[in-house]
């Protein structure tokens, strides 16, 4: 067939318009968004040195350990989502704590046979086998350009130097105020004469400093079989834990498959399982699929949304823990089919009451936690959520290393159908066993639409997924990287059978038309998250990086 002229040129239009996807092109600038201006300044550092978006997230992760120790750090672990742009990959780094192998069944069960909080939460048999270094150092070694000393170099210097005392980190010294009175070397660093230092104190760690340049020198072997792993196995047994030589030298980050899924035609990359945000959110995804959202008034729309977090927090509940561990029905939970089934259930004029599900079997889970994500100029990319569970772990601290222990074990269910620190109920599937990840709700995401993507995360323990499923559907909606991570929340994790919503997320009319559904609602006291955000527009080349102005992180593009 003869094509004639203009036919050829229409053809050739077309070809030219049609959306290159992201592997194809490179945004030619970087953008990092993390919770502490230094920690987005430390990863600028090391891209500045020609590393990528991989050696980047190793400095951003150090350097936050320093500056929101509340958050993370290297007694801890986390969760980090890849994407090399070279080849596609995706994947996903797992850190996340192990349980001892001394840890057994009811370790947190009194003689009346019910949880103690105290055990979990503040002694140091709550701290799982830290996994952050080992995240750190497979980051580095398989992807990243730079040696580890260069990377931890920023970090280093802010330990050593200081940072001023911001006032998310002074509130939560107060709240650890006694804990850190009995421990001197903690004192000398976080408190003036037995109380919180005032605001601007520049806080100086010389024992973190000295213990992030042991890892610069010896390498991160020595956290787990060195000198350092002799310390911290004698500190954390005085202290009353059980942490052996043999649990960290067994202790191994692995690289695990993304739980990949699509809304509207874009794609979903998240989190695996031990972390539940993926299955979560792309299962509430497919269920939001059968509804055309647009269409529908906004306190419908928030019915749907509350509906879609209800039934996938259940299934979190009821089924999800450690892969190496549980058989789970992954392939089911998030298939489309399974979604339509849902939907079955679900009423536009009715909250379904949590209680009316099937097979419920209350869930548990956790907050404080650090989110960032990154973009680098060639298209690689991290989306990396790491904790220490709670404010400052469990406020213990590792003798002479200034190491805080996570308290990552509340994240267990220590029995099933009891709530956890984040009131979530789980079920045997998370229960504790020698040498098993607790589940966690991390939920690091990567959304590519036709036309842009965005990286997400957010801190937030029980709440995070909630909160990325409503950055999704901004997203999707056009809503900037700024405006995505300003927007009031609403949240359902299946139980407690409420739906939370921050001050000001639910207009008169939407809070009349969701109780008149049968919803109960609850405002929330305070405003939750720290979600950061980069986003890319294919069309115009427009990269944005926006903190959640609900902490003091900055979005930086450079
Ligand atoms: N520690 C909070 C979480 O990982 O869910």
């Amino acid at each position: 067939m003869k094509l004639r002229a203009p036919v050829l040129w229409l053809l050739v239009a077309v070809f030219a318009a049609a959306p290159l996807s992201a592997a194809e092109r490179a945004p030619g600038k970087a953008a990092i968004a993390s919770a502490h201006p230094l920690a987005s300044a430390a990863g600028h550092e090391v891209l500045a040195k020609g590393g990528n978006a991989f050696d980047a997230a190793v400095a951003v992760s150090a350097a936050l350990a320093v500056v929101e120790p509340i958050g993370s750090g290297l007694g801890g672990g986390g969760f980090f989502l890849l994407h090399r742009a070279s080849d596609g990959l995706d994947v996903m780094i797992d850190a996340r704590e192990k349980a001892p192998a001394a840890a057994s069944h009811d370790m947190f069960l009194g003689p009346d046979g019910q949880p103690q909080r105290r055990l979990s939460l503040e002694s140091a048999l709550a701290a799982g086998i830290a996994g952050e270094p080992a995240g750190l150092e497979l980051l580095a070694a398989k992807y990243g350009r730079l040696p580890l000393a260069v990377s931890l170099a920023p970090a280093i210097r802010y330990a050593r130097e200081g940072f001023p005392l911001y006032p998310r980190v002074q509130a939560n010294i107060e709240r650890r105020r006694a804990v850190f009175a009995k421990q001197k070397e903690v004192a000398a660093v976080w408190l003036r004469d037995g109380a919180s230092p005032a605001l601007g104190t520049i806080i100086r760690q010389p024992q973190l400093a000295r213990t992030l340049e042991r890892l610069a020198k010896h390498g991160v072997r020595d956290f787990y079989e060195g000198e350092l792993a002799r310390r911290l196995v004698t500190g954390v047994r005085k202290l009353g834990g059980i942490w052996t030589l043999e649990d960290l030298a067994a202790y191994r980050a692995v690289e695990r498959a993304p739980i990949v899924g699509e809304y509207r035609g874009a794609r979903i990359v998240s989190a695996s399982p031990p972390a539940s945000g993926g299955i979560v959110l792309v299962e509430a995804l497919n269920v939001l699929s059968g509804y055309d959202l647009a269409q529908l008034d906004s306190a419908t729309r928030k019915h749907l949304i509350i509906e879609s977090m209800r039934r996938a927090h259940r299934d979190r509940a009821v089924w999800l823990g450690d892969p190496d561990f549980v058989t789970m029905p992954v392939a089911g939970l998030i298939h489309p089919f399974y979604a339509a089934g849902l939907r079955a259930s679900l009423r536009l004029d009715r909250a379904t009451p949590s209680a009316a599900l099937p097979g419920v079997e209350p869930p548990p889970q956790g907050t404080q936690t650090t989110h960032f994500s990154i973009l680098d100029a060639e298209g690689n990319r991290v989306a990396g959520t790491i904790t220490l569970n709670f404010f400052f772990g469990s406020g213990l601290q590792v003798p002479g290393t200034g190491i805080f222990l996570n308290n990552e074990m509340d994240d267990f269910s220590s029995k099933p159908g009891s709530p956890n620190g984040f009131n979530l109920v789980g079920a045997e599937a998370n229960s504790i066993a020698p040498g098993k990840r607790m589940l966690s709700s991390s939920t690091p995401t990567f959304v590519e639409s036709d036309t842009g993507l965005m990286i997400a995360g957010s801190p937030g323990g029980s709440f995070i997924t909630g909160m990325v499923l409503l950055a999704t559907l901004d997203f999707l909606d056009g809503r900037s990287a700024a405006e995505i991570v300003a927007a009031p929340r609403i949240h359902h994790q299946y139980l407690p059978d409420v739906l939370q919503y921050e001050p000001g997320a639910l207009t008169e009319a939407e809070i009349v038309a969701l109780g008149q559904r049968g919803h109960q609602l609850r405002e929330s006291g305070r405003r939750w998250g720290n979600m950061q955000v980069v986003t890319w527009d294919y069309a115009t080349g427009r990269v944005e990086a926006a903190s959640d102005p609900r902490g003091e992180g900055e979005g930086q593009v450079y």
